[in-house]
């Protein structure tokens, strides 16, 4: 059974078709990359995979379940996070705050009910020190622990990326969907990214679909890149046959 299968997908805004007849699937523990021109569609790819869209046509099979018709908030319980090409944090909440939202799927007691304790052994308690203890991993894995009480507000933008892919993990995920995560990054924040990117598929044993632009990272990081062009697929294979391709070399120079 596939992990992931996304079959024949087509969406429409008022006329425009975003996706048009979208089909590939994508391999467990992997590193898959979507690449193409701007708006290409690669971003709606997401919002139906996540659930913020319906598809017109087609499904999307998530370990042998169709996910296509559920609820953003039922897609993230069964484990799927993502980031957003605009990062999307509580900018005047801290980095732990943040982490700790991400983790509400896991949360049956309520955000912060843990403030309220009624004594240490009470459920909500427990739930308290077992979400902190979670995000405080995330956190030392990312780098970000001597960030925690800040308000996101006031970091810069490769450590709010990094915040925002935080808040993603915590979630644990066994599907992490990455649009544009290296945006705006220095080079040197983009070779970091780079590794935690393989470690998070090895230590979180996660799955990672990635849309990306810097060519560099896609070629050093993916097991296979899917191409698409005004909503369809042009290519996909291994990362040197697709950016070869060359219906792939004239989709981006005519962009
Ligand atoms: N909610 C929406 N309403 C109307 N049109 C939309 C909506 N979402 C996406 N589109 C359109 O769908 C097309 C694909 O957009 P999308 O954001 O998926 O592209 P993209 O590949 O992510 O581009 P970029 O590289 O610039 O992020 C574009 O023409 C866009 O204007
Ligand atoms: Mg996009």
């Amino acid at each position: 059974m596939p992990f992931l299968t996304v079959d024949n997908i087509s969406v429409n805004f008022r006329g425009v078709k975003a996706l048009a007849g979208v089909s590939f699937s994508v391999e467990e523990h992997s590193i898959f990359s979507v690449i193409g021109p701007n708006g290409s569609g690669k971003t709606t790819l997401f919002n139906l995979i996540n659930g913020i869209y319906k598809p017109d046509r087609g499904r999307i099979v998530f370990q042998g379940t169709d996910i296509s018709r559920l609820s953003p908030d039922r897609i993230a319980r069964r484990g799927i996070a993502r980031t957003f090409q605009n990062i999307e944090l509580f900018s005047r909440a801290s980095v732990m705050d943040n982490l700790l939202l991400g983790r509400h799927i896991h949360m049956r007691c309520g955000v912060f009910s843990g403030a309220f304790m009624w004594g240490r052994r009470s459920r909500a308690a427990r739930e308290e020190i077992e979400n902190r203890e979670s995000v405080e991993a995330v956190m030392e894995f990312l780098g970000i622990s001597p960030l925690r009480d800040h308000p996101v507000v006031n970091l810069p933008y490769g450590k709010r990326k990094l915040v925002e892919l935080g808040r993603a993990l915590a979630l644990e995920p066994r599907l992490l969907l990455l649009d544009e995560p290296t945006a705006g990054m220095s080079a040197d924040e983009k070779k970091d990214l780079d590794v935690r990117i393989r470690a998070i598929r090895d230590q979180y044993k996660a799955t990672i679909i990635l849309i990306e632009h810097d060519m560099g990272v896609v070629m050093g990081l993916s097991d296979t890149v899917l191409a698409i062009d005004q909503g369809r697929v042009i290519a996909e294979g291994k990362p040197r046959e697709v950016q070869s391709h060359p219906d792939v070399v004239k989709a981006y120079l005519g962009s």
